[in-house]
C-alpha cells in the first residue's frame, strides 16, 4: 500500500527502513525524517504523516528496548480501536 503519495513510499519500504535503522543502531530514535532520509527522499505536503507514523509504530523493531517511552512492542491495537470507535 502506498503511504506517501508525494514520494511514492509504500508501507513495505517504511518497515524495511525502520528494520534497517534498528539493526544498525539498537538505541536510535527513529523519526519520520530519518525514514525519509534512509529512503533518499524528503516529505512534501505532510498529509501522509498520521498513516506514516502508524506504519512506523506497527513495526516490531520500532521501539527502543528498555525505554518505557518507546516500548519495543507498540500499542497499535488500542490506537486503531480508538479511531474506529
Ligand atoms: S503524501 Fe507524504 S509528503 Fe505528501
Amino acid at each position: 500500500m502506498i503511504v506517501c503519495h508525494c514520494m511514492s513510499i509504500s508501507d513495505h519500504e517504511i518497515r524495511a527502513a525502520v528494520d534497517w535503522m534498528r539493526a544498525a543502531d539498537p538505541s536510535t530514535i527513529i523519526t519520520p525524517g530519518k525514514v525519509y532520509h534512509a529512503l533518499g527522499k524528503k516529505a512534501d505536503c505532510g498529509g501522509c504523516m498520521p498513516v506514516f507514523l502508524d506504519t512506523m509504530r506497527s513495526c516490531e523493531s520500532f521501539g527502543v528496548a528498555g525505554d518505557p517511552a518507546r516500548p519495543a512492542a507498540p500499542m497499535l491495537k488500542p490506537m486503531r480501536a480508538r479511531r474506529l470507535g
